[in-house]
């Protein structure tokens, strides 16, 4: 990849935020390991589906990577110009080109702006209305997200969740991004809306040559609409490939069991495949398991290594993995063989420290039994 097509480069990220302790005195008393040392780049025009269930960090991720919080560790380069370097007015104006899409429209919409006014004001933040014509620049953004044209005076209760939607990504194409980070975009849309906003998501990347962090915490939803995926594990990834890659060659236990919860189309395949169901909850990040952080869930766990030392994203040489795919597994190239087979999990044993993140109904992975079923 050449310089100019990198567009994020996001180097050893961290995000620890600290509990504190004490009526009197505010003591710091631990940290919450949100984010943990994340390293991943994005090309421009390209989409990358950041993946995991509930709790594990996408969000803060997000968000430490627009510098809406300042991360505890680590450096944000867009293109090419280090987002830590820059302060006050400057990081204000590159702010413009690095927009968010939230999961609840309502929620991040002022009800008591009419939509006029909700895509004037970053507009208005941003100068872009003194140099062109801004009526017919909304005009053109409300046809662009499929929005219809009396829509301008009307205010967000009066749109459906889909359309509400439309109006959360017309507020952030108003100022001309290059990069939109999308925290759960369809999650909160009916089955039926998601495919067609994830549509216009890609109609209007194609459009003005977005790029795009699609953050969900289901599969099914990045798997079209990304070209690169990464798995995300407390707070630190734990794959990445190409997005068809990871679907035909999944390499790490936590991956290969998302991908298992997936149902298949096909009933004869579906009635003969593995299926791995992961054992208990999300151990908390404020205590993350020591060594591999998946130790105390994982069905292919050794006695050696697993539970001590950190292991590395890493490129293996397996059948079907590209130099690109990197996995963090101490095992990859023997589970990946047959050599290593997976064996049972006790919920809840290993992992005194398990948290009650509500993620059970919505989740990938709420199996609270564990096995390998067939
Ligand atoms: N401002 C904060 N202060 C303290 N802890 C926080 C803060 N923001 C997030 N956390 C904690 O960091 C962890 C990661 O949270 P985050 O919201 O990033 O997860 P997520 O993967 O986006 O989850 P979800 O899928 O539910 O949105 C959680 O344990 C959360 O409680
Ligand atoms: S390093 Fe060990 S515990 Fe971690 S994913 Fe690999 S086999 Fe499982
Ligand atoms: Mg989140």
């Amino acid at each position: 990849m050449s310089e100019s097509d990198l567009l994020v480069d996001v180097r050893d990220l961290k995000m620890h935020f600290p509990i504190k302790a004490g009526v009197i005195f505010d003591k710091t008393v631990g940290y919450v390991y949100a984010v943990d040392g994340i390293s991943m780049q994005i090309e421009r025009g390209q989409t990358y589906g950041l993946v995991g269930e509930s709790g594990c960090g996408k969000s803060t991720f997000g968000r430490a990577l627009l510098q809406l919080e300042e991360p505890t560790g680590g450096e944000v380069y867009f293109d090419g110009v280090n987002l830590a370097s820059l302060k006050g007015e400057k990081l204000r104006t590159q702010r413009r080109h690095m927009q968010m899409v939230f999961q609840d429209p309502m929620g991040s919409l002022d009800p008591r702006q009419t939509v006029e006014q909700l895509l004037l004001e970053g507009m208005k933040a941003h100068g872009l209305t003194k140099t062109q014509d801004a009526r017919e620049r909304l005009v053109g953004l409300l046809k662009a997200v499929g929005l219809p044209q009396n829509s301008l005076n009307k205010y967000p209760h009066e749109f459906s969740g889909g359309q509400r939607q439309r109006i959360g990504i017309a507020r952030a194409l108003a100022v001309d991004p290059q990069l939109i980070v999308a925290d759960e975009p369809v999650s909160a849309l009916d089955v039926s809306v998601q495919a067609q906003v994830i549509n216009l998501m890609q109609d209007l990347q194609k459009e003005f040559g977005l790029t795009y962090l699609v953050i969900a915490h289901d599969l099914a939803v990045v798997r079209h609409i990304s070209d690169r995926i990464g798995v995300m594990y407390l707070g630190a990834l734990v794959e990445e490939s190409s997005a068809d890659e990871l679907y035909d060659t999944p390499l790490h236990p936590y991956t290969r069991a998302l991908m298992s919860a997936v149902p298949v189309p096909d009933p004869v395949v579906e009635d003969s495949r593995q299926q791995l169901l992961l054992a208990g909850d999300l151990p908390s990040p404020s205590n993350p398991p020591t060594g591999c952080r998946f130790h105390t869930r994982c069905p292919w766990k050794q006695n050696t290594k697993c539970d001590e030392t950190r292991p590395e994203l890493r490129a293996i040489q397996v059948e079907g993995a590209s130099k690109d795919h990197r996995v963090a597994c101490h095992w990859a190239e023997q589970i990946a063989s047959g050599e290593l087979q997976p064996h049972t999990v006790t919920a809840g044993a290993a992992d005194p420290s398990a948290t009650d993140h509500d993620h059970d109904a919505d989740s990938l992975f709420g199996a609270q039994s564990v096995t390998e079923a067939e």
